[in-house]
């Protein structure tokens, strides 16, 4: 269990720079947490929400699922933005997919009968409606583009989302965007898709 060790080892040695930099950091934190963004991101390693945008601890509420989808019977999600929304009022939803997902890249080919097809079958749905632009393109454009797509897909997905349209009803608020992170050069790009309630 050495690799474990050294996760042990990390984690004592960031906890005291943490201190060191700042000695109030942690008891700050236990008060209470007042983030201003909930980010909607992919569980892909390579795309870690906090280091990307160089935010510490208690700044970005967190839910990350395979290629980042936002589905409306999922009370997982629905949940996590509801308490986002609802109980940390925080100002702006990012949705943030990334070039070359997986997930993305899976469901352009064939099912393979997994459990997770089941979960992918979303992102086909996007592919779908999206099918004579994605044909135009080849495989790694493809692969592209249908990340894209889905982001501004899960965009309006969050828009639509009972916390939200509650927020926006009752005149709090609140920003939804669409990012793009690419794992080639680390920049993040905007989608442009950015929604409120006016
Ligand atoms: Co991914």
């Amino acid at each position: 269990m050495k690799e474990l060790e050294r996760l042990f080892a990390n984690n004592l040695a960031w906890a005291q720079e943490m201190r060191e930099e700042d000695p109030d950091f942690f008891s700050r934190l236990v008060q209470q947490q007042a983030p201003e963004y909930l980010w909607i991101g992919c569980s892909d390693s390579r795309v870690p929400s906090n280091q990307i945008v160089r935010l510490l601890p208690g700044e970005i509420f967190v839910h990350r699922n395979i290629a980042n989808v936002v589905v409306h019977s999922d009370f997982n999600c629905l949940s996590v933005i509801e308490f986002a929304v609802d109980v940390l009022k925080v100002k702006h939803i990012i949705v943030c997919g990334h070039y070359g997902c997986a997930g993305v890249k899976a469901a352009l080919g064939p099912e393979k009968h997994r459990l997770m097809d089941n979960w992918l079958r979303h992102i086909r749905d996007v592919a779908r409606m999206h099918s004579e632009a994605l044909d135009a393109l080849e495989d790694v454009q493809k692969c592209n583009l249908l990340c894209e797509l889905n982001v501004m897909q899960q965009v309006r997905n969050v828009c639509q989302t009972s916390p939200v349209q509650k927020a926006w009803g009752s005149g709090q608020e609140l920003y939804v965007h669409g990012w793009i992170y690419d794992i080639h050069d680390g920049q993040l790009r905007d989608l442009n898709v950015s929604s409120c309630d006016d």
